[in-house]
């Protein structure tokens, strides 16, 4: 356990060469994989990239880096480290063993949780696909590609549990995982948010943060779960999971400062003239993949997701934390809603309210990158802030699905919203003028005009390390 086998053609550290079927079936999926990579995965030549491999899952030193040629990652299946006696932290489950096998009553909702996870996977990595034209920097591009070759990884993962434990329903799922394609016609991806374009690198940097942060959160739920291969799966992805956020977080930090830079600079809010993105441009992008994001989390009441509790599947953001009963069948919590044309708390039975407790979490996590930001504007000597638009802003799933909410949570009707939407949302202007800062810096230790140079490089190289060669 713990050291993961680079000789077998399928890495993995959950003993595939023990189980002939399942590494047959994995080793005829693999060159499906490798070609939906080819196809779909990045899209810009290059020679070799540095890189992070896993190459075991124990706390420290899990990873190797090296300049890798990115057909030539090895994907693999790690799971964490057993813990001999877990149990079920929750539900009504609470207190019995954790399950090796998947129980016959819940296989289809686990198989189900675990699709619409795995399908998020593969899905960023096609809306990725075309950012390498136009990286601002080449350590930039290299997150990028760390970024896919780990999303790559992470619908390993998954495919792994649907190949290992749901039969042939679940070869059958894996399969369909690599044939829906994000924002295609006839098979999009499972979730809206993942078929959105990511047109530019400022869109990549709020994904990063908004939408990988949803990631963050789900997997947090899963990592929770009675059946213990799934929460093993998950606590791993989500150590991986980690410098996605950091991409993300830092990416903007870079934009945030280089605006405040040019605004004092030049003492001026417009900075478009001098290659720098507006602070209205950078909200704009904020809001909407903010929003986005929040759909991810589903209606605020399900009974469904009650349901998923109960039954010890899915647990809450750091269960173990949580100082309830961890069952909650007697607990009520208050949950927004419209009512009456006014937007009110509503009391609801805590257990049908998960997905508006994650929700929470996740709200308080955005809060803290937006604080981040506002402390470099002022330390620049800006007075602007960014904020974070209210929950109900730009929905379209959930309580305020039907509702026309501004991003300072008054109702308005559907025209005074429409009409305001270019100051809230990215116009074909915004997108247009970001799309003409976007051009790519190759030469090491260069970087584009409209963003800042990171602090720190990778793995204690400096900024103008070559991370990637070109082909
Ligand atoms: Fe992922
Ligand atoms: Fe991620």
């Amino acid at each position: 356990m713990g050291l993961i086998d680079y000789r077998e053609r399928i890495p993995n550290n959950v003993g595939l060469s023990d189980d002939r079927r399942l590494q047959r079936a994995l080793e005829s999926w693999q060159p499906k994989f490798l070609s939906w990579w080819g196809e779909m995965g990045p899209a810009l030549p290059t020679r070799d990239v540095y890189l992070r491999t896993a190459v075991s899952v124990q706390r420290d030193g899990w990873a190797d880096f090296g300049h890798v040629a990115l057909p030539e990652y090895r994907w693999g299946i790690f799971l964490s480290e057993r813990a001999g006696d877990r149990t079920i932290g929750f539900g009504r489950h609470k207190g019995e063993p954790v399950w090796q096998q998947v129980p016959g009553e819940h296989r289809a909702e686990l198989q189900r949780l675990i699709v619409v996870q795995g399908d998020t996977e593969p899905a960023s990595v096609e809306q990725q696909r075309h950012l390498g034209a136009t990286a601002p920097s080449l350590y930039d591009l290299r997150n990028l590609f760390q970024v896919n070759v780990e999303e790559g990884r992470h619908l390993w993962a998954m495919v792994y549990l649907l190949h290992a434990y749901f039969g042939r329903d679940g070869r059958e799922e894996a399969e369909s995982l690599l044939l829906r394609n994000s924002g295609s016609e006839d098979a999009p991806r499972i979730l809206g948010a993942f078929n959105e374009p990511t047109p530019d690198w400022l869109a990549f940097f709020m994904f990063t943060y908004f939408t990988d942060r949803d990631g963050k959160y789900q997997l947090g739920t899963l990592k929770e779960s009675a059946f213990d291969p799934l929460a093993r799966t998950c606590d791993f992805m989500l150590k991986e999971e980690a410098h996605h956020m950091m991409v993300g977080t830092t990416g903007i930090d870079r934009v945030v400062a280089r605006t405040a830079e040019l605004m004092r600079e030049h003492d001026t809010d417009d900075i478009a003239p001098y290659g720098g993105i507006p602070l209205g441009v950078v909200q704009r992008y904020l809001n909407f993949h903010y929003s986005v994001s929040l759909d991810l989390f589903g209606s605020e009441t399900s009974t469904n997701v009650a349901n998923y509790f109960t039954n010890g599947l899915k647990g809450r953001w750091q269960e173990q934390r949580r100082k309830d009963d961890h069952v909650l069948t007697e607990d009520h919590v208050a949950v927004d809603a419209v009512v009456d044309g006014h937007i009110a708390a509503v009391d609801s039975a805590a257990l049908v309210a998960l997905n508006h407790d994650l929700r929470g979490e996740y709200t308080a996590d955005c809060r803290g990158g937006v604080t981040r930001w506002n402390r470099i504007l002022a330390d620049h000597g800006a007075d602007a802030v960014l904020t974070l638009p209210h929950h109900g802003f730009n929905r379209s799933v959930g309580a305020f699905a039907a509702h026309h909410v501004a991003p300072d949570g008054t109702l308005l009707s559907a025209a005074a919203w429409e009409a305001r939407r270019a100051a809230w949302l990215p116009s074909d202007e915004d997108m247009a003028f970001v799309a003409s800062l976007m051009r790519p810096v190759y030469e090491p230790g260069r970087i584009a005009s409209w963003v800042a140079p990171p602090r720190q490089g990778i793995n204690g190289h400096p900024f103008a390390y070559e991370y990637v060669h070109l082909a």
